[in-house]
């Protein structure tokens, strides 16, 4: 049996033993002696009687062990034309007084601190910090307006908020002050303090504004008068972060960590899934605000004692298409792990690969890709022209890493194109039909995992015990059900093939069409609306809407999606990238009223003889509207 087989079936048959050797790899206050607690099922917990602090074992220990003058953090930052290092001593020093500012603001164990910056090192710093205090953070992505902040204030609560003085969007300088205290003004909760990480170079004229109830302190500042703070013991159980993400209606998911199984999961993954040992550079391009940022630039890499790039920048435009290749190669990186919408706009500038002529990226052995499926052509050009595997790992800020992937540490195994490779150990992974029953090799269906789910995969939803159990647990009895459809051919290969819920993924971005449609039927000439993702070459999907009018309403097309543009860019945000709205006569739904939108996505995407579904109310509509959706797709 291979190596992966046998770590595979160990991990499924005795989880107990598996985890409790992987939980070696972690330094615990007080070690666990069972892993998986299954007294309460769906609520699986993991190393119940263990615990532990995660900035401890992100930071003190590496120190301890002389990697002190070690690179923690390389930040790269094209947009302002930086390069430093932080080293491990010098993290320590500074997540310690950040630590203690936000103890002096009363933060404590359990305290929750939502996060919105930018991708500088004192991001990393804040959600280490709160880590070291036992406290709670959420932190919340750049490219969201201040209505969305505003919900996930409301939801977590929080004593803090954490932010920085803007952000920089290669067009545009994006300064974050009045997107907070807009969301402030939103909220029914309000914390008592904003500390703020002062960009003076960036942002010179920005002065804090008033938030009645809520003060506003430079970060220096609240360093200077705080006593540096030591980590703080938590049970493994205690929740690390809260991450907000998409479902199906405008309200979203707030999937809680844990500390114990998440350390567990995620230093066991980064030689076994990833290849990368302690003192490897490390390149993870995603933003601190999405679930790859939490597990591969903060927290996974620091868990081993690498060094891991923070980039401030895009793949392509900062400056060129070049801009990978060039971090790559300066800082030694042996991986990059970013998305294939982000390999696909490379290609796009760089369709031949000069660029990559241009580097060394000898230390480099791997490009690692996961947010939506990598599809083949991209896969195969990546290849071609880097020369390197391009391994594709599945996975979902509820999981907090890969479900699948192909183990580049523990058994490399052959690539195949479309195909994340296997279930990584932990997973136990079927294919099922919409009543539940196991489907054979070949048949596409729902993907769904086989409880427990491994360690460090979500806890549950912040404070919504329901939700969590009827959007995962309760859909297939004894299962998680991913919201994703694929299938596992005969070697046993995954092959996911998108989501069979109303979210979408555009440009590696979680979005719901639900929220989207909920700003836009606010508009007061639309009866109705629908928003669905159509394929996209370069960003995977993107969303188009198609409104219907209020009886006797009368608006020039062009006019009316201009206005729906900005509604949803100023309630969701720029990174909504919601461009396309048609007004339409009729939307087509069941008998009991529900629309569509797979048929409509179906139709839109081109293919050919789409099934209608039997219940649906009125064939003609559907009919009618078919032009519009083939002429946007
Ligand atoms: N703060 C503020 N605005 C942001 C933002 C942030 N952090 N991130 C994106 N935006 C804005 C963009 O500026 C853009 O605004 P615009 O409509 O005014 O131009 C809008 O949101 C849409 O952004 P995006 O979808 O990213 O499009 P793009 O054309 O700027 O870039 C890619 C396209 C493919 C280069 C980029 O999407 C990318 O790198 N994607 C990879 C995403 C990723 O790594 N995801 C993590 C999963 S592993
Ligand atoms: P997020 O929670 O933002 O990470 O998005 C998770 C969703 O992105 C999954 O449910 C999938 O639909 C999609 N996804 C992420 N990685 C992959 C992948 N490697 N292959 C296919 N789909 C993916």
């Amino acid at each position: 049996m291979s190596d992966y087989a046998t770590a595979h079936r160990q991990s499924i048959e005795d989880p107990d033993a598996f985890w409790l050797e992987a939980a070696k790899g972690v330094d615990w206050t007080t070690p666990p002696t069972t892993a998986v607690d299954g007294s309460r099922p769906p609520f699986y917990t993991w190393f119940p009687d263990g615990e532990l602090n995660t900035s401890y074992n992100c930071i003190d220990r590496h120190v301890e062990a002389g990697r002190g003058d070690q690179a923690a953090y390389i930040y790269d930052s094209p947009v302002t034309g930086t390069k430093e290092s932080v080293t491990y001593s010098q993290l320590l020093e500074q997540v310690e007084a950040f630590a203690g500012a936000l103890r002096a603001e009363g933060v404590g164990r359990g305290d929750r601190v939502v996060i919105y910056m930018p991708m500088i090192p004192r991001a990393a710093v804040a959600m280490l910090a709160c880590a070291r205090l036992g406290a709670v953070h959420s932190v919340v992505f750049g490219g969201f307006a201040a209505p969305e902040l505003a919900i996930r204030i409301d939801d977590a609560r929080p004593k803090v908020v954490v932010t920085a003085t803007g952000g920089i969007e290669p067009s545009r300088k994006i300064p974050y002050f009045p997107m907070v205290s807009k969301a402030l003004q939103l909220t029914e909760h309000k914390p008592s303090a904003v500390l703020v990480a002062a960009r003076a170079d960036q942002f010179p004229d920005e002065a804090f504004p008033e938030t009645p109830g809520t003060t506003w302190t430079d970060w220096d500042e609240a360093v200077a008068t705080a006593e540096p703070a030591g980590p703080v013991p938590v049970n493994a159980n205690d929740p690390l972060y809260i991450l907000y993400t998409s479902g199906t209606t405008g309200m979203p998911k707030g999937v809680v960590r844990d500390n114990g199984g998440h350390a567990v999961a995620l230093t066991w993954s980064m030689w076994n899934v990833y290849g990368v040992k302690p003192g490897d550079v490390w390149w993870s391009a995603s933003d601190v605000g999405w679930v790859v940022g939490h597990s591969y630039i903060i927290y996974a890499p620091l868990l081993v004692g690498a060094t891991s790039i923070i980039y401030e920048g895009k793949p392509v435009g900062t400056p060129d298409a070049g801009a990978f290749w060039r971090v790559a190669s300066e800082h030694k990186a042996v991986a990059l792990f970013t998305a294939p919408t982000a390999v696909r706009a490379v290609r796009k500038e760089d369709p031949n690969g000069e660029e990559i002529g241009k580097y060394d990226l000898s230390a480099m052995h791997t490009l690692f890709c996961a947010g939506e499926r990598l599809d083949p052509e991209t896969y195969q050009w990546a290849t071609d022209k880097l020369g390197k595997p391009v391994v594709d790992n599945w996975w979902q800020t509820e999981t907090g890493w890969p479900i699948a992937s192909n183990l580049r540490g523990l058994d490399p195994m052959p690539i195949k194109a479309g195909s994340p490779t296997v279930p990584v150990p932990g997973y136990e992974l079927h294919v099922l039909d919409g009543e539940g029953n196991q489907l054979p090799a070949g048949e596409e269906g729902n993907l769904a995992v086989r409880l427990p789910m491994a360690p460090g995969t979500l806890l549950g939803l912040w404070e919504d015990d329901e939700r969590f159990v009827s959007s995962y647990m309760s859909v297939f009895d004894g299962y998680y059900s991913t919201g994703d459809g694929g299938y596992i051919d005969d070697d046993g290969y995954v092959y996911v093939m998108g989501r069979t819920d109303d979210v979408i993924n555009v440009a590696g971005h979680r979005l719901s069409t639900g929220s989207m449609e909920a700003v836009i039927a606010k508009h007061p000439a639309v009866a109705e609306a629908a928003v669905i993702g159509v394929r996209d070459e370069l960003k995977g999907q993107r969303p188009v809407g198609y409104v219907v009018l209020k009886a006797g309403e009368v608006r020039d097309p062009d006019e009316l999606r201009a206005e729906l543009v900005t509604m949803v860019r100023d309630e969701i945000g720029a990174v909504a990238t919601f461009r396309d709205c048609t007004v339409v006569q009729g939307l087509p739904k069941t008998r009991s009223g529900k629309i569509l939108r797979k048929t409509m996505r179906q139709i839109a995407d081109g293919q050919e003889n789409v099934p209608v579904p039997s219940t649906i109310e009125d064939p003609q509509v559907l009919e009618d509207l078919t032009p519009f959706l083939r002429q946007q797709g």
